[in-house]
């Protein structure tokens, strides 16, 4: 480790600094875990300094040729500054205690010991000794390369009072086991269930900060099947809750819809990155809890889930204080269509393509991932029939928007046109008129034209008893 860690030559100028304040400096958290990990270069360095963080940020700033500008945060006593594309936070070891009613601690001056037993992973708390005479010596009183050899998540106190000090770390146990996949040892995991409630002074910002990066996770379902399995899901998503257990009724099951949004994430994860398609996955059935009905002539239906849950998304990202953006708007759509190219693939036609192209527009590819991702039978033929399915629909989609142009539709008529061609005011029928010209591109009687659209319109005009008053050429 001594000499590979600290390779990057801000370790040397922080060691420097602090042997000139005759203080001792430390490497801590992620930095150490993801270096011995091999999970690439971490960007964020944490400085743990015996004495005052901010002094060492100082000296450090001006033993940098360039002299980056140190950013102060004095009511945590914490210094950040730049090097490179570095950001290197510094603190000074400090001793902890938690009020009940926030996770902002009240702080003293402490060791580094006191300072690693604040530290919420075992992982987490081991720190490479940056002075010159110890340089990169490791310092891991928990046994936290132990627990990374055994993909473990453990906390270095009891488990009750790392996280009922800091209900945030539930979320980070959860989020560090998904994104590692490391198991969450059995006493922690108790004792999440156990302060789950306590998740409530954590404000809903932080809380999606760690939700996002399960959903950006390799496999996602493990991260939402421990916030299942310990309740906080109850607190954060109830919507997805509502999801779970079969219902049966005369015979008649449906399936568990909270798993099944659980593998359809999973799968969506393989083919895209793209965070917000991982949420509209995550979100699609949340509309099924509340529309399921059952009747003894269809079974169980879930009629108008896709509407019904595209206006919980509004509701469900107002509540985490998500963007309520286009970022917002896209899930919602992706919501409302999920169910379109499904019906579709029973029967490809050309003018039932056109019409969901035409609906989800730009949209139309991360739709069909989606819907892919949606196929979860475990029967292989079905599973085949289905991808094949989707395939047509693909083909089907590329030769009709080569041919008829209807992503993003523009209408091959203009308001403007139909006024000067039969003497209009603005009225209902220049309405009618664009509408049918629409309609009968969508259904292929005529081609997404000009010539076409005009001699449509015409026919149109007649028909509604209007007067060409300038002649087409
Ligand atoms: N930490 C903690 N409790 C928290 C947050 C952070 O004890 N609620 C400590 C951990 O030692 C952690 C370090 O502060 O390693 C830095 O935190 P942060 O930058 O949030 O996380 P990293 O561990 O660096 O991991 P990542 O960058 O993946 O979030």
């Amino acid at each position: 480790m001594k000499n590979n860690a600290l390779k990057h030559p801000i370790f040397k100028i922080i060691s420097q600094s602090a042997e000139a304040l005759g203080i001792d400096a430390y490497v801590i958290g992620g930095f150490v875990r993801d270096f011995i990990l091999k999970r690439g270069q971490h960007k964020d360095i944490d400085i743990v300094a015996i004495g005052s963080g901010i002094d060492l940020a100082r000296q450090v700033a001006k033993n940098i040729p360039n002299h980056p500008k140190v950013q102060i945060f004095k009511t945590y006593g914490t210094a950040m500054l730049r090097y490179e594309d570095i950001e290197v936070e510094f603190v000074g070891a400090r001793k902890e205690s938690y009020t009940e009613e926030s996770r902002n601690p009240i702080v003293e001056n402490g060791t580094l010991e006191d300072d690693q037993n604040r530290r919420d992973f075992t992982i987490n708390a081991m720190a490479l000794d940056l002075n010159p005479s110890r340089f990169g010596d490791l310092l891991d009183p928990f046994d936290g390369l132990k627990d990374l050899d055994a993909k473990l998540i453990r906390t270095p106190l009891d488990p009750d009072i790392t996280y009922s000090d800091d209900p945030l770390r539930m979320m980070r146990a959860i989020r560090f086991a998904t994104q590692l996949n490391f198991t969450i040892e059995n006493a922690s995991l108790i004792a999440i269930s156990k302060n789950k409630d306590r998740i409530k002074i954590i404000t809903k910002e932080r809380i999606v900060v760690e939700l996002n990066k399960i959903l950006e996770s390799e496999v996602p379902s493990i991260g939402f099947l421990l916030l299942e399995q310990t309740g906080l899901l109850d607190y954060i998503l109830p919507e997805l809750v509502a999801l779970k257990g079969i219902d049966e009724k005369e015979g008649q099951r449906h399936k568990d819809n909270f798993y099944h949004t659980l593998e359809v994430v999973d799968n969506i994860a393989q083919n895209t990155d793209d965070l917000w398609l991982r949420w509209a996955a995550l979100l699609h059935d949340i509309g099924k809890a509340p529309t399921k009905k059952f009747s003894k002539k269809v079974g169980w239906t879930f009629h108008g889930h896709e509407f019904e849950g595209s206006k919980m998304v509004y509701r469900l990202f107002k509540r985490l204080k998500m963007p309520l953006n286009e970022k917002m708007k896209f899930v919602q759509k992706l919501v409302l269509m999920s169910s379109r190219p499904i019906a579709l693939a029973q029967d490809v036609t050309d003018s039932a393509v056109r019409r969901l192209v035409f609906d989800a527009g730009d949209y139309v590819d991360d739709l069909m991932i989606l819907c892919e991702a949606d196929i979860t039978t475990k029967n292989p033929r079905k599973f085949k029939k289905y991808h094949n399915n989707f395939k047509l629909v693909r083909d089907k989609i590329i030769e009709v928007e080569e041919r008829d142009q209807i992503r993003n539709f523009q209408p091959p008529i203009s308001g403007e046109e139909i006024m000067a061609a039969f003497g209009l005011k603005p009225s209902r029928e220049i309405g009618t008129i664009k509408e049918r010209i629409k309609e009968a591109i969508l259904e292929g009687e005529i081609p997404n034209e000009h010539k076409a659209a005009y001699d449509l319109m015409l026919e149109e005009g007649k028909r509604l008893g209007l007067t060409q008053v300038i002649a087409s050429d």
